[in-house]
């Protein structure tokens, strides 16, 4: 089925391989022009959930980042997976990808070649031998900056998380302190995939749309939870099994651990169906405890059932606080939140006292801030000489600058941590397993008609304008109400090349929802046909009718974002 699939996104300007005049280069791909309109269409529907409806803040951040924020999140070490070269004609595999197991992923190298070896896998191209499989990182490595003293190592990014991390002070204050809030980000993420051989599933370079929702640790219910409790979905949690259960019990069974993980399962269910994908062919499974990314503590995956098998199209993880914390020691910045007490309350803790007549000779201009960090951290790790961090610089305290005392204070609230829970979707995925699930062939009289039966709502192209000939001032009134329906922001098209059966059946194949006809009653009466693309149906109405009808069947007019 893929292989038609693609065919078609290729020759209708879908999907186009890119570099292709140069060969191509496996795991890149350029949207031609209706694929880049439904993936616009695809990312605006996350919007309206993300964004509009659950009250996100969508921020824009660079592809490019310096190493620190990789050895802080923890990709620089983990990022891997691993290789197996073939020693004959020298191809790369994943070496997980080989083996008929279920999880392979989550096997050690050395559990991978015990397994290569029990089913004597050879190389897919030529049949070569196998080298033991080898940890590979998927950073793109590059350089920031001219050669020489200023240059610095920098990485395309992997995800687009990291930033929301980064930001996190910034986005709090933004929303008033008050927790749980969420920030987005659509964009590009990076990845040198080993061996990318399944079209849009597998690129080097892809599209993401990701949420980091900030929680306290205590308390990761969701306000609006109610919304999906009574979805009933199909689940496969890590302690074995399949069950269709709704949200609600979910949490309170404990099969998904909090409201706020069986909330986004839920939203992302509302999504997917929204955007044209079959629910029959959509399920949810748990990682098992060795398959979870380093920074998880627990994840569901939205899984499609497509030609190529289950394919995770979404990650919903709970990334705790790992990435907070590890940008906090990495940085030395406080990335924490505050729990305000009803009524402030006198504490007794214990606290470095700073010695400014040693620290001003020391510091300088930072000695106010040297102090603030040593007040701030950690009683625990007031021993000897210690590290703080201010503005990115490292400074030692020698153990005869400071003191460690008892102090007795009033606060108002209590810092912690916040923990993330983040749904992660995979455009280029669900893009694909949009027009894999909506591909529909029919064998008619020895040809084969195709019809993509997208929701009117992603459909690239919404209304097709054609006269029913190219003469007789048909084609003047169609071209009028082309541009018509253009200027009030319908995404319309104009043919008038080939029989008019010829005309349909090309919008049937990219999805076009209607298309209008103008006829020789069109001259005398001023009415056309719309005809539906599912039913085949042709109602007759009055131009000016045109705009209200089509709103009512579920187009937007007006400027779309
Ligand atoms: P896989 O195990 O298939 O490599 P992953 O578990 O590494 O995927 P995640 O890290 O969870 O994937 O990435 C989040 C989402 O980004 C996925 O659900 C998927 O839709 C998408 N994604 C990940 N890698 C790629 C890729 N190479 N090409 C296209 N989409 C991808
Ligand atoms: N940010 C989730 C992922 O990259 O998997």
């Amino acid at each position: 089925m893929w292989e038609k699939v693609l065919a078609m996104a290729k020759r209708r300007g879908f999907i186009w391989p890119a570099f292709d005049i140069y060969g191509g280069m496996r795991g890149f791909y350029d949207y031609g022009p209706l694929g880049a309109e439904l993936k616009k269409n695809i990312l605006k529907i996350w919007r309206d959930y993300y964004v509009v409806q659950e009250g996100m803040a969508e921020i824009d951040s660079p592809n490019l980042s310096p190493e620190d924020v990789f050895r802080a999140s923890g990709h620089l070490d983990k990022f891997e997976d691993y290789m197996t070269v073939c020693e004959k004609c020298g191809s790369a595999f994943r070496a997980d990808k080989l083996l008929n197991i279920e999880h392979a992923d989550s096997l050690s190298a050395d559990e991978l070649w015990e397994e290569m070896q029990k089913e004597k896998i050879k190389c897919p191209e030529c049949g070569g031998p196998l080298s033991k499989p080898e940890p590979f990182n998927l950073m793109f490595k590059t350089r920031i900056g001219p050669k020489g003293k200023r240059e610095r190592v920098g990485y395309l990014r992997p995800e687009t998380a990291q930033a929301m991390f980064m930001d996190f002070s910034y986005l709090y204050r933004y929303f008033r302190e008050k927790l749980p809030f969420g920030a987005v980000q659509i964009g590009k993420g990076f990845r040198n995939e080993i061996s990318p051989r399944q079209g849009l599933l597998r690129l080097r370079e892809f599209n993401m749309a990701e949420a980091e929702v900030f929680f306290d640790p205590e308390n990761k219910s969701w306000p609006g939870f109610d919304r999906y409790a009574d979805d009933e979905i199909l689940l496969l949690p890590n302690t074995g099994g399949e069950m269709r259960i709704s949200l609600g019990k979910a949490v309170k069974k404990g099969i998904i651990k909090n409201e706020a993980l069986a909330y986004f399962i839920g939203l992302t269910r509302d999504f997917l169906l929204k955007i044209g994908i079959d629910e029959g062919k959509l399920r949810f499974r748990e990682h098992l405890e060795d398959e979870m990314a380093h920074y998880a503590d627990d994840c569901w995956d939205a899984e499609v059932l497509l030609s190529y098998g289950w394919v995770e199209i979404v990650g919903i993880a709970d990334r705790t606080d790992y990435d907070l914390k590890r940008h906090m020691e990495f940085s030395g910045e406080r990335l924490v939140a505050m729990r305000r007490y009803d009524e402030p309350k006198e504490i007794e803790r214990l606290e470095a006292v700073p010695d400014f007549k040693k620290l001003g000779p020391l510091f300088k201009k930072d000695a106010k801030k040297v102090a603030e960090a040593l007040k701030s951290m950690d009683p625990s790790a007031l021993k000897g000489a210690v590290k703080v961090k201010v503005d990115g610089k490292e400074y030692e305290v020698p153990e005869s600058a400071y003191t460690v005392k008892k102090v007795k204070k009033k606060v108002s609230g209590e810092e912690f941590i916040p923990h993330v829970i983040e749904p992660s979707y995979g455009i280029d995925r669900i893009l694909y397993a949009v027009l894999e699930h909506n591909y529909n062939e029919i064998e008619e009289e020895g040809e084969t008609y195709r019809i993509l039966s997208l929701p009117p709502s992603v459909a690239p192209i919404k209304v097709a304008v054609f006269p029913l000939m190219p003469k007789d001032g048909l084609d003047s009134m169609a071209l009028d109400i082309y541009r018509d329906l253009l200027r009030m922001g319908f995404r319309a098209v104009y043919d008038d090349s080939g029989s008019i059966g010829r005309r349909y059946a090309r919008m049937d194949e990219i999805g076009t929802p209607y298309c209008i006809t103008v006829d020789y009653q069109s001259l005398e009466d001023g009415t056309v046909t719309i005809r539906m693309r599912d039913t085949k149906e042709q109602v007759r109405l009055k131009i000016h009718e045109l705009p209200e009808k089509l709103k009512e069947m579920g187009m937007s007019g007006g400027m779309r974002g």
